[in-house]
């Protein structure tokens, strides 16, 4: 072979491993809305710098007649690149070559894409599209789809890790993303389950569709399997570049700083009105967090599951934390078992990547009733007290009205751990609400008269934020048109923290 056939040699294969399944499945894959596998590659990562690992790869496989149905790179495409100039790593699965289901040979792929991410501390991105297990394979699959998610657990908490659904994602398959940190779906065209309808139907003899059992609606406001949610691939793949704005490469280092032109000193009127005098009338917890992030840019996290409570990134002075707040617009900010889990998860994870936990408080204790109990409220509630209280982050906290009961407690309280703690003249920190309190002290004893006195008396003596100022369990209240400044300058006097949990394994969080 002279020179010239080795270069055209390599140019065929490149060729041939570019083509994927070809153009006929090509074709069907953009007629079913959805991108190959190497457009969204190309979507994803900064212009011109994806570096393409495997490509020749070819599965191994000797059965079914499947030694001679060979295609260079075997549906997957994997490599690394760079989002706002950082390094990522990435994969995406083919599902115009065979289905884009697992072999041994791709996923040995992905676990060498895991292994550096590991290695070099920098997050991996998977783009999911498959048809599970390649069945020809049978246990060689397992054994891949093992040594994946082995590898999700070893890099959780060291390294981010991100999961676009952006097609069927079924079997064991759905397990990897659910071990890495966020879940991404679209609108339609993403499903996520176990066991498909088919086999549901076989097995309980329930008539459900793809869609109500594992489309993006289904998992971002049922189950909470799904943490965003995209109208369709391009805009999902925005939302990864944008969450990564927010996130270190690795646990050692800290989040990246984005220039902010908004003036730290922001002061805001317009937050002495935002808590209603009357304690039992809602408000909109988001429009506070609105005003006193930088921007307003709130890139919230869950936004349509267990809306008692919100989550997401912002920023202070352009540096990256997270918000957990109570939400009064919806069933009073109560928590309850799906509104710990969320924000549970939340907590350990921005404990986990560097990001200070910035808590506003608004909650009148957690949902009584049956169905709470025996669905395990003790447990899951404690799993959110256990978060704030592990994390070693800087935590501010801001009351802005209720924080009764052991909720008090379990949101970022000065007694877990929080290490700055505001309250607004609004702020009611007590037991209970005045109307429980005194129907428990006084039972019936009282007329409809001397009742109202007493709740009277209760709310002047406990309603309100002074006796737990007197005890130095809040640092500080605050008019509420200054609390962004106040906000920055407790993140600025806390950067230095240093606190570390008595060396362990490893702890046994509630689950
Ligand atoms: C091998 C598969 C395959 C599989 C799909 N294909 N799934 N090949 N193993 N699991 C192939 C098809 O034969 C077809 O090949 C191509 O992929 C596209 O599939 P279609 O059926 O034509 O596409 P579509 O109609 O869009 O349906 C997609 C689908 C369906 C919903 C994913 O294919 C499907 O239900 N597949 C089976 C899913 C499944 O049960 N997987 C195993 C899960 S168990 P050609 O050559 O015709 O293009 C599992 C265990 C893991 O994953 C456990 C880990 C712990």
């Amino acid at each position: 072979m002279d020179l010239k056939q080795k270069y055209n040699l390599l140019e065929e294969r490149n060729k041939l491993a570019e083509e994927g399944g070809g153009n006929e499945r090509i074709d069907k894959q953009h007629s079913a809305g959805k991108k190959t596998a190497r457009e969204r590659i190309q979507l994803l990562l900064d212009p011109g710098t994806f570096n393409e690992t495997d490509k020749l790869v070819t599965h191994r496989n000797t059965d079914f007649g499947m030694e001679n149905k060979k295609i260079l790179g075997d549906g997957l495409i994997a490599g690394y690149g760079k989002i706002n100039g950082r390094l990522v790593y990435v994969f995406a699965q083919d599902f115009t070559v065979f289905g884009g289901t697992l072999s041994r040979a791709n996923a040995d792929k992905i676990v060498k894409i895991q292994e550096l991410a590991l290695k070099m501390g920098a997050p991996v991105i998977g783009l999911n599209d498959s048809g599970g297990a390649r069945i020809q394979e049978g246990v060689e699959s397992l054994a891949g789809y093992a040594d994946i998610f082995y590898n999700n657990v070893i890099s959780s908490g060291v390294i981010p890790q991100i999961s676009a659904i952006l097609g069927p994602c079924a079997g064991g398959a759905v397990y990897s993303p659910a071990l890495t940190d966020f879940i991404f779906m679209v609108k339609e065209t993403s499903h996520m389950f176990v066991t498909g309808p088919e086999v549901i139907k076989a097995v309980t003899h329930e008539d459900v569709t793809k869609e109500d059992l594992g489309g993006a609606v289904t998992h971002s406001t049922k189950s909470g399997v799904a943490h965003f949610t995209g109208k369709d691939e391009t805009q999902t793949i925005m939302m990864v570049r944008e969450l990564m704005s927010f996130l270190p490469s690795n646990n050692l280092e800290d989040p990246p700083v984005k220039a902010s032109t908004d003036p730290i000193d922001r002061m805001e009127e317009s937050l002495q009105e935002i808590v209603p005098a009357d304690p039992n009338k809602p408000y909109d917890m988001k429009n506070i967090i609105e005003i006193v992030i930088d921007d307003k840019h709130f890139l919230e996290v869950q936004p349509h599951y267990a809306q008692n409570i919100i989550v997401g990134f912002a920023r202070f002075a352009g540096k990256p934390v997270g918000i957990v707040a109570n939400q009064p617009n919806h069933l009073a900010g109560v928590l309850d078992i799906n509104s710990s889990i969320k924000a549970a998860r939340f907590v350990r994870f921005c404990d986990a990547f560097n990001l200070p936990l910035i808590t506003f408080v608004d909650v009148p204790g957690f949902l009584p009733g049956t169905n709470q109990e025996l669905g395990g409220i003790i447990k899951h509630g404690a799993k959110l007290l256990y978060a704030f209280s592990e994390a070693t982050v800087s935590k501010i906290t801001i009351i802005t009205r209720k924080a009764y009961g052991g909720a008090y407690d379990v949101m970022s309280s000065k007694h877990i751990g929080a290490d700055v703690n505001l309250a607004f003249p609004t702020a009611e920190i007590a037991v209970m609400g005045p109307e429980g309190a005194v129907n428990i002290i006084h039972r019936n004893a009282l007329s409809n008269e001397e009742k109202t006195r007493a709740v009277e008396e209760y709310r002047d003596k406990f309603a309100n934020p002074y006796k737990a100022a007197s005890l130095g369990y809040i640092d500080e209240i605050i008019n509420p048109k200054y609390t962004r400044k106040k906000i920055i300058a407790a993140l600025e006097m806390t950067h230095n923290k240093r606190k570390s949990n008595p060396p362990k394994k490893h702890g046994n969080i509630p689950l």
